[in-house]
């Protein structure tokens, strides 16, 4: 198991100043970019021009979602754009496998991300083509939805699935994650987390992000 990484989602920070928002949290291990089409979710945000900006304006590394279809054909764009790390959902992906391997030949870190019904048990054997599995705790689409405690048996099981093939694999959890939650899915053997509205509508984010990290740490197994 890995240290324990807070990464603070920008959906629901001020579209119009990300800059600056992304300035309040220079305690976050890294900026997590919801990139959305309309498409796989209900909505939409951003593509490969504007995380190019992002990029540019921080030294935090992006750690970019995308909830998008195609992923095959998109998701190397986000490395190119300047992404440390590239999350595709596996419901969205023909080729796994080769999207992990091209995603990592560009240079960035592959993520894997499974939607609140979709099983771990099918990718056991992909996992160590991975360097992060995210498991969403809410249906993707909008931030400040309510926690789904369902997720949680799935994440003690990838934990164990993680442990039992000795992969440094990170275990990300995405979605509700806040200080009332964010122990549940520790103690369950995630150790990176994204929150939104969590650390968005702290009154000073940065101080939310070292209070979900010290929840986090004392709560892992
Ligand atoms: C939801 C996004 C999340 C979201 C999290 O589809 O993937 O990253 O912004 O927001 P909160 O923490 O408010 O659930
Ligand atoms: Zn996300």
């Amino acid at each position: 198991m890995g240290h324990v990484q807070i990464t603070p989602s920008i959906l629901n920070a001020d579209f119009a100043a990300l800059g600056a928002e992304i300035a309040r949290i220079p305690g976050a291990d890294m900026v997590h970019v919801d990139v959305m089409d309309n498409h796989f979710v209900p909505n939409l945000t951003f593509g490969p021009t504007m995380v190019e900006a992002l990029a540019r304006s921080t030294s935090i590394p992006l750690d970019a979602h995308l909830m998008i279809e195609d992923a095959d054909r998109h998701a190397p764009a986000y490395v190119e754009a300047g992404c440390a790390s590239v999350t595709f959902h596996v419901e969205a992906a023909r080729a796994p496998v080769r999207l992990a391997r091209e995603i990592r030949a560009a240079g960035g870190r592959a993520s894997m991300a499974l939607r609140p019904a979709t099983p771990i048990e099918p990718y056991e054997d992909l996992l160590p083509e991975l360097d992060m599995l995210l498991i969403m705790t809410v249906e993707p689409g909008f931030g400040g939805q309510k926690f789904l405690d369902l997720c949680l048996p799935k994440i003690r099981r990838a934990r164990a699935m993680l442990d039992r093939h000795g992969v440094a694999t990170a275990l990300q959890v995405d979605g509700g994650v806040s200080l009332d939650t964010i122990t549940r899915c520790a103690e369950a053997g995630a150790d990176v987390f994204v929150a939104g509205s969590a650390v968005y509508s702290a009154e000073d984010p940065d101080a939310m992000i070292a209070s979900l990290r010290a929840a986090a740490e004392a709560a892992r197994p």
